[in-house]
C-alpha cells in the first residue's frame, strides 16, 4: 500500500475539473485519505518544486501554483504513485496519451492541470509538505 499526493494546479480548478480529476481516481478503485482547496503559500510551493529550483522554469511554475486556488488531495492503494502518473500523463500535454488526464484536458507544458508525486520518497516529502497534519 502506497500514499502519493496529487495537486489540481489552478488551472484544473478554475476549468472546473476537481470533479473529473477525483471522479478518475476514485474510479480506479484508489481511495482518498486526505482533500482540501487551498492557496498555496509561495513558501510551500518553492519547498515543493525544490528539485527545479535552478531550472529555467522554477519561477513560472512557482507563479503558475500561487496564481489561485489548488486542490490538494491524498490518495492511497496499491501501487498508488505509479498509477497516479499514469493517470495523469506525460509532463508535456502534447506527448500524453489520450485517456489521461493531460492527454486529454491539457495542451502546454506550463499549464499542464495537475502535479502527481514522482516516487515513494518524493510522495513521502511532499505528504508532509503539504498535509503537515497527517492523512486519514
Ligand atoms: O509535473 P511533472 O513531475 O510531470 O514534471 P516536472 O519535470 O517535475 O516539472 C514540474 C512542473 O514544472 C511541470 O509539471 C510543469 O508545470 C513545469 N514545467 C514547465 O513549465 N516547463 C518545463 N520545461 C518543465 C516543467
Ligand atoms: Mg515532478
Amino acid at each position: 500500500m502506497e500514499t502519493t499526493l496529487v495537486l489540481i494546479k489552478p488551472g484544473g480548478v478554475s476549468r472546473n475539473l476537481i470533479g473529473e480529476i477525483t471522479r478518475r481516481i476514485e474510479a480506479r478503485s484508489l481511495k482518498v485519505v486526505g482533500l482540501k482547496l487551498i492557496n498555496a503559500d509561495r513558501t510551500t510551493v518553492e519547498a515543493h518544486y525544490a528539485e527545479h529550483a535552478e531550472r529555467p522554469f522554477f519561477k513560472d511554475v512557482c507563479d503558475y501554483l500561487t496564481s489561485g486556488p489548488i486542490v490538494a488531495i491524498a490518495v492511497e492503494g496499491t501501487n498508488a504513485v505509479k498509477a497516479i502518473r499514469a493517470m495523469m500523463g506525460a509532463t508535456n500535454p502534447v506527448e500524453a496519451t489520450p485517456g489521461t488526464v493531460r492527454g486529454d484536458f491539457a495542451l502546454t507544458i506550463d499549464d499542464n492541470l495537475t502535479h502527481s508525486s514522482s516516487d515513494p520518497e518524493a510522495a513521502a516529502r511532499e505528504l508532509q509538505l503539504w498535509f503537515p497534519e497527517g492523512t486519514l
